[in-house]
């Protein structure tokens, strides 16, 4: 059995220039794993903690050398003390190791990192592929990928409320084709847009990012650009994540680009009546994450038409997932691996999800790096969905073309 033999700890930058964690890992018989940990602007008040060093003096605050220290002091001498070699005994060392409920003090960034980057390790040490290392001989699907063309909300300066606009050719076989079909309507959409003199550059997940009259003038035009791009609206629909928690303001909904309120019964009624107009075949986080009301009449009036995803609802927790199981709510999970903390309890999110009908949909974050771990993750458990934001950018392409290149060797 190979053993670790160093774990090391780096401040790298991610995609939108703020600090990041890197990590390394070693074995004793030379297998290499190395790791970039991702990070969201429009995080969810469940997820675990990312730990920041505060220091307004550095980053704005933002920086990580905190986190990059307690893999070098605390974690890596226990881990290698310890002689583990299983991602399981590894993840739970982790989490004891740490001791909190939500991982603030090692830090959810620096234990992730480190959960990855041994993973990476330990399919280079049995000399396999990442998503075979992952998946064994079960992986052998890629996921149809969910490509987020138009930015707004957090993601974006322009006057959209809503965050992610995404097309999703569902009715295209093959990732390569998929792809293309995604590629092919950015490249029609952008030309919609400066056609109508809309410029406004690009979003952080790669979106282009228009001030536009409102969302139906969003969908409007993806809708067009499809059309335009030689497809029809079966063979690509449309995604939304709304991110409502970022809306959510006593009891009701202040849309803070708009400025207008809204309670969450309207906002159902308003997103039925898109769904009516539009190929709209998924909503994530329609309402805020603990807007328990709300989820269920989103449930009870469209989980049998769309795919109603849970992201800062369920927070890549088995117990918010388990939570949304009992009530009801949700037919789909979004899953970030960065929410959770471990690659092992990501995983078993997943398997939740699949033993309750909870369609999986592997995620990236709005802040990236050129890490494609998601690439692998998504087709060693068979996910039917990845995001990773427009097919442009690369620390978005890393992941797509790392999908490419699976989809020849599978
Ligand atoms: P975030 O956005 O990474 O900023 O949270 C992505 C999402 O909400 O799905
Ligand atoms: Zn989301």
């Amino acid at each position: 059995m190979d053993k670790i033999k160093e774990i090391r700890g780096y401040e790298l930058i991610d995609s939108r220039g703020n600090p990041t964690v890197g990590c390394f890992v070693s074995t004793v018989r030379g297998a290499k794993g190395f790791a970039i940990v991702p990070s969201g602007a429009s995080t969810g008040i469940h997820e675990a903690a990312e730990l920041r060093d505060n220091d307004k003096k550095r980053f704005m605050g933002k920086g990580v050398k905190k986190a990059v220290n307690n893999i070098n002091t605390v974690i890596a001498p226990a881990v290698i003390e310890g002689g583990i070699f299983s991602q399981r005994e590894l993840d739970s060392f982790l989490i004891s190791l740490d001791g909190s409920e939500n991982k603030e003090k090692l830090g959810a960034n620096a234990i992730l990192g480190v959960s990855i980057a041994f993973a990476k390790a330990a399919a280079a040490s049995f000399n396999l592929p990442l998503y075979r290392y992952l998946g064994g001989i079960n992986a052998y699907t890629l996921p149809v990928p969910m490509m987020n063309i138009l930015n707004g909300g957090a993601h974006a300066k322009n006057n959209l409320d809503v965050q992610e606009f995404m097309i999703v050719p569902k009715g295209i076989n093959g990732f390569s084709e998929q792809l293309r079909a995604g590629c092919e309507i950015y490249h029609s959409l952008g030309k919609l847009l400066k056609e109508k003199g809309l410029q406004g550059g690009v979003g952080d997940e790669g979106g282009f990012a228009p001030d536009l009259y409102g969302d139906e003038e969003a969908l409007e035009l993806i809708s067009e650009a499809i059309l335009r791009a030689g497809y029809s609206h079966n063979q690509v629909g449309i995604a939304l994540d709304v991110a409502a928690s970022e809306w959510v303001k006593d009891s009701a909904y202040l849309l803070p680009k708009k400025g207008s309120v809204m309670t969450s019964d309207a906002l159902v009624d308003y997103y039925m009546e898109l769904t009516e107009k539009y190929p709209v075949l998924s909503i994530e986080d329609g309402v805020g994450e603990d807007d328990f009301d709300g989820w269920k009449k989103l449930t009870a009036c469209l989980s049998k038409k769309i795919n109603l995803v849970g992201d800062d609802l369920f927070a890549t927790n088995v117990k918010r997932l388990e939570m949304g199981v009992e009530k009801c709510i949700a037919n789909s999970v979004l899953v970030k691996l960065n929410q959770i903390g471990t690659l092992s309890e990501t995983l078993e999110v997943i398997e939740m999800g699949k033993k309750y009908g909870y369609k999986s949909i592997i995620s990236h974050r709005s802040g990236e790096s050129e890490d494609s771990f998601i690439a692998d993750l998504s087709v060693a458990v068979n996910a039917p969905f990845i995001k990773s934001g427009a097919p442009a950018r690369s620390d978005r392409t890393a992941k797509y073309n790392r999908l490419l290149i699976i989809e020849k060797e599978i």
